[in-house]
């Protein structure tokens, strides 16, 4: 599969990668379920957000590389788009 162009107008993207974090890129303000806003961790490309979709995560919603080391939840197929 290859990965289609960036949308011209500026916004947020979120990129689901396989067996990964969900990649955030573009202007947004991150709220636990209180409403108390939560800072990322600093990251190696500015205003890039990795969020854990895998769950074991020791500093969950963001990814700490953890899932490099545990079994795949579910398997690639099913994040892929219907068609
Ligand atoms: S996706 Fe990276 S720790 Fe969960």
């Amino acid at each position: 599969m290859t990965a289609p162009d960036r949308p011209e107008h500026p916004g947020v993207t979120i990129t689901v990668k396989t067996w990964g974090p969900y990649l955030v890129q573009g202007p947004v303000t991150l709220m636990d379920t209180e409403g108390h806003i939560l800072t990322p961790p600093p990251a190696k490309t500015a205003g890039l957000v990795k969020l854990c979709s895998c769950g074991h995560s020791r500093t969950r919603p963001f990814c700490d590389g953890s899932h490099k080391t545990c079994t795949p939840p579910v398997p690639p197929e099913s994040i892929a788009p219907p068609g």
